[in-house]
C-alpha cells in the first residue's frame, strides 16, 4: 500500500463500525500489527482474532506494568489462545539508565527519558517489521490531546516497512461507555484494575484511579501539564496541535 488519499480513506471509513475498519485493515497489509496494552483496549483483541486467528498482537512490557496487568495479558493470551508477542526494553540502555538516575526520575525531571527507553524504542524496533498498526486510541480520551485522532492516518512519528507506515484507530470515534457496552455483551475479560477505579491504565507508578467526574486522562502522569500527556506512542497528537 503506496500512496495512500487518508483524507478519502477517513471518509470512508470513519462512519464504519470498528470490526469493519479492522477488517479493511488487516485485507490491506499484511505486515500488521495489533498494539495491546493490557487495559480496555483487549476490545481490539476480540475484534481481531474473530477475522484473522494468527493475527500479530504486541505489548510492550515497560518493567513497570501492574502485577494486574501481567497477569491480565496472560488472562487473554490463553482466552483467544493467542501468541502475543511482548516487547521489552534494551536491557543495557535501561540498566544504564537507571544506574545513573535511580527507579522513579520520571518523578523529577518528567516521563519522556523512561518512556523513550522502556515504551518507544521498543515500539520503534517493532513498527520497523510491520506496514501498519493497529491501536485502541480514541478521540474521548484525552480532550487535551486525542480530540483530532482520525481513524486512519500516516503514521509520520516512527518508520515502518513500506513508504508510509499506516496507523489504525477503529475506536476513534467511539465512547468509553461503548467500549464497556462490547466487552458486557460480548464477554470479553477485562483487567481487574478497572473495578478499582482505574480507567486508562499505564505504568504502575505513573497512573491511579480517578475520582468521579475527573476525566481519566488526569490519572495518567498527573503531576505534569495535561496537554502533553503523551509518552510518544502517540506523539503525533502533540505535534500535529503545536
Ligand atoms: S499512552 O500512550 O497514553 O500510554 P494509552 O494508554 O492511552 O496510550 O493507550 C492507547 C493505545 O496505545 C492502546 O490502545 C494501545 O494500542 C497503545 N498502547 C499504549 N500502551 C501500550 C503498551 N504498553 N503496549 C502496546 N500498546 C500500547
Ligand atoms: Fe517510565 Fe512511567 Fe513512562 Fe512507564 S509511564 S515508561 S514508568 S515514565
Amino acid at each position: 500500500m503506496t500512496s495512500v488519499d487518508f483524507e478519502a480513506l477517513n471518509g470512508q471509513l470513519a462512519e464504519k463500525r470498528p470490526k469493519d475498519i479492522i477488517r479493511h485493515a488487516l485485507e490491506q497489509h499484511d505486515k500488521i500489527g495489533v498494539s495491546f496494552s493490557g487495559a480496555e483496549d483487549v476490545v481490539l483483541i476480540d475484534m481481531a482474532v474473530k477475522l484473522r486467528k494468527d493475527v500479530d498482537i504486541f505489548t510492550l512490557d515497560t518493567g513497570r506494568l501492574h502485577p494486574e496487568t501481567y497477569e491480565f495479558i496472560e488472562t487473554v493470551r490463553k482466552h483467544y489462545g493467542i501468541t502475543i508477542d511482548v516487547r521489552t526494553p534494551d536491557q543495557k540502555a535501561l540498566q544504564d539508565f537507571v544506574r545513573e538516575k535511580g527507579l522513579f526520575s520520571f518523578f523529577e525531571d518528567g516521563h519522556k527519558e523512561c518512556c523513550d527507553i522502556r515504551k518507544i524504542a521498543p515500539l520503534r524496533e517493532k513498527l520497523t517489521t510491520l506496514d501498519a498498526w493497529i491501536t485502541g486510541q480514541r478521540r474521548d480520551q484525552s480532550p487535551g490531546t486525542r480530540s483530532n485522532v482520525n481513524t486512519v492516518e500516516a503514521d509520520t512519528t516512527f518508520n515502518g516497512l513500506g513508504d508510509t507506515l499506516v496507523k489504525y484507530n477503529p475506536l476513534a470515534n467511539w465512547t468509553s461507555a461503548q467500549v464497556w457496552e462490547y466487552i458486557k455483551i460480548f464477554d470479553v475479560p477485562f483487567n481487574p484494575l478497572h473495578q478499582r477505579g482505574f480507567v486508562s491504565i499505564g505504568c504502575q507508578p505513573c497512573t491511579r484511579p480517578v475520582l468521579p467526574n475527573q476525566h481519566e486522562r488526569e490519572g495518567r502522569w498527573w503531576w505534569e501539564d495535561a496537554g502533553h500527556k503523551e509518552c510518544g506512542l502517540h506523539a503525533g497528537n502533540i505535534i500535529s496541535k503545536s
